[in-house]
């Protein structure tokens, strides 16, 4: 163990050991059994969608959603320039060729206003809108759901971080034509690594669930028409997420007090302010603060120096696709937004595994920091 403090940690004990023992011992030892099933239906009775595809990881549901609905080269897929790398890795693989398109710089989600711009842009080669809920935090699909729809393209949530979060009461993952779900180690809950696709539509998640397994035809010896992939989800880390699933609303609780802990925290505090701290629907996977140095009389950077003299782990916010060298010449539409959140977020300790001892850490050192810049 270290007494390092960290950003987001995989949290797991006796429940999820005795799933994963259950499984092994039922000797489905494979990415197919009775935990996938029962790890699938009861995702997409959470998220409010008929059918959820597990796969091996969150990447793999991007991949496949993307294929499903026929992206491939040529085409472009509008995708929010602050994301993780995954979210423009999978439209890469396709063939296709992302666009990346700015955010809102109060909750560094999809502009809308930019999107519109970027869907008249991209004309008909505009294949597909990606929207990432960033850091647990939908987007605003009342605005965005008539854009696509008025130019009728379909969307791909990126719910990736997103799970347990709602919008108007609607579960994150259930607006576009599918969804995707990942359970990464460092995601909401894990399974160490995981993923799901969700969507409303049969068809979608039948030829999904044929690609992930090879694209094997329905007959006793191998046949094959098209190039599949081997993107299921093991039995065993199903059980582990069914496990985690039973636990999820109990880990949102403490990332949420994390969060109104942080916002208490910043409330008097000059040029800070909490990313989407205002959205009581999210599930607060990562909480990130922004800071607007010539008011606050430091930087982002300071403070993280602070932190990490302290053993406490921090990260900047993602940095922009299209400032990554290998997007470098990407088609943007782009407003400035998503670089100054990237040179003045700092995202701060958020996991559900943190106890008092831990947070109190984490607080006392910001008030410490925040005392020397007054
Ligand atoms: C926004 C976003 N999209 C996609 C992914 C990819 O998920 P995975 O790591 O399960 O492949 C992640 C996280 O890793 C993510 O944060």
């Amino acid at each position: 163990m270290t007494d390092r403090v960290l950003l987001s940690s995989p949290d797991v004990g006796d429940l999820e050991e005795s799933y994963v023992v259950e499984a092994l011992r039922s000797g489905w030892v494979a990415p197919a059994g009775p935990a996938v099933d029962a790890f699938e239906r009861e995702i997409a009775e959470r998220c409010a969608v008929d059918h959820a595809v597990a796969v091996s990881s969150g990447t793999a549901a991007l991949h496949l959603a993307l294929i499903a609905l026929g992206v491939g080269p040529g085409q472009l897929v509008a995708v929010p320039t602050l994301t993780f790398a995954a979210t423009a890795n999978a439209v890469a693989y396709t063939g296709a060729e992302p666009l990346f398109v700015d955010v809102d710089p109060q909750t560094g989600n999809l502009d809308p206003d930019l999107l519109a711009q970027a869907c008249a842009e991209g004309g008909g080669r505009l294949a597909a809108v990606l929207p990432v809920d960033l850091f647990g935090r939908c987007a605003d699909y009342d605005r965005l759901l008539p854009i696509c729809h008025r130019h009728g393209i379909p969307i791909i949530e990126d719910a990736a971080e997103a799970l347990g979060s709602t919008y108007r009461g609607r579960p994150a993952g259930s607006f576009g034509a599918a969804g995707v779900l990942s359970f990464n180690g460092n995601k909401i809950m894990t399974t160490s690594g995981g993923g799901m696709l969700l969507t409303d539509d049969g068809t979608i998640a039948k030829h999904c669930r044929y690609l992930a397994t090879q694209a094997r035809q329905p007959v006793p010896h191998y046949e094959h028409i098209d190039i599949g992939y081997n993107y299921r989800l093991s039995n065993l880390l199903a059980a582990l997420g069914r496990a985690q699933l039973r636990r999820l609303d109990e880990m949102i609780g403490r990332r949420r007090a994390l969060r109104d802990g942080y916002a208490k925290l910043f409330a008097s505090i000059d040029g800070v302010t909490v990313l989407g701290a205002d959205d009581p629907e999210a599930n607060c996977w990562l909480t990130s603060i922004v800071v607007d140095g010539p008011r606050a009389g430091w930087h982002a950077a300071d403070l993280a120096a602070h932190l990490a003299a302290r053993n406490v782990e921090t990260r900047p916010v993602f940095k922009p696709m299209h400032l990554q060298p290998v997007f470098a010449g990407a088609r943007t539409v782009l407003s400035g937004a998503a670089q100054r959140l990237f040179a003045n977020g700092l995202t701060l300790p958020s996991g559900s595994t943190l106890r008092e001892p831990q947070v109190r850490k984490v607080f006392d050192s910001i008030m410490e920091f925040l005392e020397t810049r007054r």
